[in-house]
């Protein structure tokens, strides 16, 4: 798409990231150049963001400037430095933001996330299914330092989703209440289902160490029991009877005679 001023004067690289300043990350200039850059970065975004709402088929632009100065949405526009009489073109928008969402797992079960989203993406038709959205969407991946499974995509059209499989392998899909499409590796499948592993065998541990300790006591006790009944015929019987102290016992001291807490020789 091409514009009536000189997009080089404006962004510095193939690819610049917007916030809601509307200025580029890189803008290196004073108040009154900053106001200009930022009325003519307006320009571009909403021009743009109506391009993509139609070739999306939307009644509404999804992207415009009033709304990336209220939000905190993370902007990438790609030009093309060398067209337009070296004035340069826009290439296409990629805008991201973080939502509160609340999200189905393969399961069923629900999760709260503040979670990274893609809400619009448009390459211009002149430069589309030339690999352009590819390096666009790589570059926003390396910025965010994050995989393509790990997004949301809000209401992704059929070209995005075929640019998902394609250029991705994004295929399967989770299924959510809301405009929000998912892709199997979202959710940390694996570490859920080793963490449950995990506790179901902590639990089987804790129940099976409950188990040998219940029955530890109750040999103990009956341990106990038994040595207190081995103890108990001492009570009957001739046991009963009178034994008189074993003076030889006291002075072997080897508690061979059962009097083992007689004093030794030393007195001790
Ligand atoms: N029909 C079907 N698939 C398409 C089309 C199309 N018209 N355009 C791109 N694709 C998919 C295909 O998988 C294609 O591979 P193929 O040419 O081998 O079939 C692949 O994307 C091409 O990859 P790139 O060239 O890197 O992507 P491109 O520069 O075309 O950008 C984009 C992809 C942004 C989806 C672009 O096609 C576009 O702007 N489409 C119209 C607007 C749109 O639908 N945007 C996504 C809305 S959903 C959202 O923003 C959350």
């Amino acid at each position: 798409m091409e514009f009536n001023y000189n997009l080089n004067e404006i962004f510095q690289n193939y690819i610049s990231k917007v916030c809601n300043t509307l200025l580029p990350a890189d803008f290196n200039g004073d108040r009154k150049r900053a106001s200009h850059v930022a009325s003519q970065v307006a320009d571009i975004v909403d021009s743009m963001g109506l391009a993509s709402a139609k070739a999306q088929g939307l009644h509404h632009p999804i992207t415009s400037a009033e709304k990336s100065r209220n939000c905190d949405h993370t902007l990438y526009i790609m030009i093309d430095p060398r067209e337009n009489h070296g004035n340069g073109s826009v290439v296409g928008i990629l805008k991201m933001g973080v939502k509160h969402l609340f999200l189905f797992d393969a399961t069923g079960m629900v999760h709260e996330k503040e979670t990274l989203c893609v809400l619009d993406f448009y390459v211009h038709e002149s430069k589309q299914r030339t690999g352009l959205g590819k390096i666009m969407f790589d570059y926003m991946l390396e910025d965010k330092d994050t995989v393509p499974c790990k997004l949301a995509i809000d209401k992704p059209s059929q070209t995005f989703l075929s640019f998902l499989n394609k250029h991705y392998g994004l295929a399967k899909i989770y299924p959510q209440n809301n405009n929000f499409v998912l892709f199997e590796g979202f959710f940390d499948e694996k570490r859920d289902v080793s963490s449950s592993l995990e506790s179901l065998e902590n639990s089987y541990v804790s129940e099976k160490s409950r188990h040998e300790k219940e029955v530890r006591d109750n040999n103990q006790s009956v341990t106990d029991r038994r040595e207190r009944e081995d103890y108990l015929p001492h009570l009957y019987g001739r046991h009963t009877a009178f034994k008189p102290h074993d003076t030889m016992g006291d002075i072997i001291g080897d508690g061979s005679t059962g009097h083992n807490q007689s004093p030794t020789r030393n007195g001790e």
